[in-house]
């Protein structure tokens, strides 16, 4: 095969928002050789696997997806290469490759820019298959700068790693020490998203509000926060709508609450995950802030941006939680009032301290547990989205509806919205009137189509 015939490559993505805007750089990197994205990975020459390490369940799935690439391999004569990236690669390393000989690269959150030459060695069959070292400025800086968007929103990873360890996280382990782009290079990567049409940027990192990036070299001197960076980005022109994830309760400075209000791009919507309402829990978590201290952050955005829309994940069934320690996580529900949030069973992780803790909470316990804060949360999601019927809000298009005729969008406050109306306002920002709500989703009416709000 020259480097000009078209290969085509199929990745699948697992876990966090970070996995997703990774796939992107793998298929940037791969692009150059020729690969090509394919739909189905029957038919693919290069077959990546990006994993999630955060629960047991998210792991398993990623063997059991290898056992069935196995097959396709076989069937396709052993052309067929495989590659399992992400952070089961970080954490299980040759272990997967002892467990499922099929694959034939691993290769962890830092190493995607060795890619090509990973793959380009795998074809000979010879040299290193392992590449998990932890070298994260290097990957961004090998990455190329420029980026194909893929639509009118976008990632944009600005800061990776954790130096949080919370007792039951896999993730320092997976993807190493915190640490921020330069925000030059963020601004390049912006402005090039921009200029291909992305209003509406999501600034990724394990801990974005911990971010703390070089200064631009023009104006030298301190880093900036997130707050800093947001205010900034704010002023690219066709970027409209900012928003970041998954923040830290103990990062979120008063700068950033006060953005919330004082800059209209940041978007009225903030995922600051609590994981418990009880003070005993969070400290055996090693949270570093107590459940009073979260509230109050959240009446500071709500004080700064009222109709703020409030996200978060939850963990019942960590080791020693009793009722009235799951009780307190309800009542801190019932108090902040959420939009949308996610919530887990705990899984011990291997090697994390918490699987080692006393107080391992039985399995039917943590099922009930999850069931009623599941109830609890739908509840407020579908009278969340209900609050909007008869509002009329500035909703991004982004694509086709599943009929015809249909187009779909996200609003400010990251809700799904479906009506009917021409694919030609796709990147556009229209004003749609809110008739129905589901859990889900939202519909709507466009009033007039000409109406679109550039
Ligand atoms: N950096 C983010 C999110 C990390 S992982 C943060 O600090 O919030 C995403 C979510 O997975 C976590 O917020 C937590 O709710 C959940 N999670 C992480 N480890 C888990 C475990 N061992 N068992 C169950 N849920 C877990
Ligand atoms: Fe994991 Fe805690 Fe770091 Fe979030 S802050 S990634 S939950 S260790
Ligand atoms: Fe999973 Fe790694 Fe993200 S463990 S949640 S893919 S950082």
């Amino acid at each position: 095969m020259t480097e000009t015939t078209p290969k085509r490559l199929f990745i699948k993505t697992y876990g966090c928002q970070m996995n997703v805007y990774d796939s992107e750089r793998m298929r940037d990197v791969l692009r150059p050789l020729g690969y090509a994205a394919t739909e189905t990975p029957s038919d693919a020459d290069l077959v990546v696997l990006n994993t999630c390490h955060i629960r047991e369940k998210a792991t398993e799935k990623v063997y059991s997806e290898l056992g069935q690439l196995k097959k396709m391999k076989q069937a396709s004569g052993g052309k067929m290469t495989i590659a399992v990236a992400g952070c089961v690669a970080q954490a299980e390393g040759a272990e997967i490759m002892r467990r499922q000989p099929a694959v034939d690269l691993v290769l962890g959150p830092q190493a995607y820019h060795k890619l090509p030459e990973m793959v380009a060695r795998a074809s000979r069959a010879a040299g290193d298959r392992l590449e998990t070292e932890f070298e994260t400025l290097e990957k961004f800086d090998a990455l190329p700068k420029a980026r194909e968007a893929d639509g009118p929103t976008a990632f944009l990873s600005v800061q990776e790693g954790c130096d949080k360890f919370c007792t039951f996280c896999v993730v320092p382990y997976t993807r190493g020490a915190e640490l921020s782009r330069p925000v030059d290079d963020i601004m390049v990567e912006a402005r090039s998203l921009a200029s291909q049409g992305v209003r509406d940027i999501s600034l990724l990192g394990q801990n974005v509000n911990a971010f703390h990036g070089a200064a631009p070299a023009i104006e030298g001197g301190e880093e900036w926060t997130l707050g800093r960076l947001a205010r900034h980005l704010a002023k690219v022109g066709g970027i409209d709508r900012i928003r970041y994830t998954t923040s830290h309760p103990r990062d979120m400075d008063d700068d950033l609450v006060a953005a919330h209000g004082d800059t209209p791009e940041i978007m009225p919507f903030l995922h600051l995950p609590v994981q418990s309402g009880s003070d005993t829990i969070l400290k055996a978590m090693n949270r570093g802030h107590t459940a009073e201290r979260y509230l109050e952050i959240m009446r500071g955005v709500r004080a700064a941006r009222p109709d703020i829309a409030l996200a978060s994940d939850f963990i019942v069934g960590f080791p020693g939680e009793r009722d009235e320690d799951f009780e307190a996580t309800m009542d801190l529900v019932r108090e902040v009032n959420y939009s949308i949030a996610y919530s887990f069973k705990y899984s011990p992780r291997p090697g994390t301290p918490a699987a080692d803790m006393f107080g391992q909470v039985p399995e039917e316990v943590k099922d009930e547990r999850l069931q009623r804060l599941q109830a609890l949360l739908r509840e407020q999601q579908t009278t969340f989205n209900a609050s909007k019927i008869g509002e009329t809000l500035p909703v991004l298009v982004t694509g086709r509806g599943r009929m015809d005729g249909q187009i779909h969008g996200r609003s400010p406050y990251m809700q799904s919205v479906h009506f009917d109306g021409p694919a030609a306002l796709i990147g556009e920002i229209v004003n749609v009137r809110i008739e129905g709500a589901s859990l889900n989703s939202l519909s709507g009416v466009l009033p007039d189509a000409s109406e679109a709000a550039a």
